[in-house]
């Protein structure tokens, strides 16, 4: 594979070869989705988008794939009432499919790129499979630091965060690779 590192492209389309994944959350459709689509069609893809505008694109662009999954799930910020669940969207849809576990395990991979990114990192702990990957696009905003060494294993490639819970992360990349 050859692959460019300093955009999220490159790192996705890679952890989406070596991880061969069946179960993927993101939180934040748009291109990335496709990209996974593409390189993974027999996954499902679960995505979870706060705007009702991006919502309603990200529908229109994926309505041909019978494997991705669009939630608009509203942020709770603001007004309490208006409805809750972009954080925990994930979760219930868990819930919802009689597939809860208490230690999850349920996603090989989750690609964060929507709002309030540390605290998806958060859930994303909680669910991500021991030797499954967290990616997190704009990696080098300061206010992401914490959260990223939330994990035992992280590594920066160009914007983006590579993250596990229990995959060695040190031979990640191939050894043609220049981060
Ligand atoms: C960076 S975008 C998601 C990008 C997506 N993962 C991709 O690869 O294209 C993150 C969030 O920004 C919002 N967004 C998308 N397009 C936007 C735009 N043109 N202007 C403002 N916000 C936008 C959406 O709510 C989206 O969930």
């Amino acid at each position: 594979m050859s692959e460019s590192w300093t955009s999220f492209e490159g790192v996705l389309r890679y952890a989406c070869h070596v991880l061969q994944p069946t179960r993927i959350l993101e939180w934040g459709p748009g291109d990335s989705t496709l990209i996974m689509a593409q390189e993974c069609p027999d996954a499902h893809i679960l995505s979870i988008e706060h705007q009702e505008p991006y919502y309603q694109a990200a529908l229109k662009r994926t309505k041909m794939l019978g494997n991705v999954q669009i939630v608009l799930a509203k942020r709770a910020c603001g007004n309490a009432n208006e409805g809750m669940g972009y954080i925990g969207e994930p979760l219930r849809a868990i819930v919802r499919a009689g597939a809860y576990m208490p230690s999850a395990n349920v996603f090989d991979l989750v690609f964060v790129d929507g709002r309030d990114r540390q605290d998806c990192l958060s859930v994303a702990f909680a669910l991500v499979k021991e030797e499954g990957l967290v990616l997190l696009h704009d990696a080098l905003r300061k206010r992401y630091r914490q959260a990223i060494e939330m994990y035992p294993h992280h590594l920066i490639i160009g914007d983006t965060a590579v993250m596990s819970r229990g995959r060695a992360l040190d031979g990640f990349l191939p050894d043609t690779a220049t981060a």
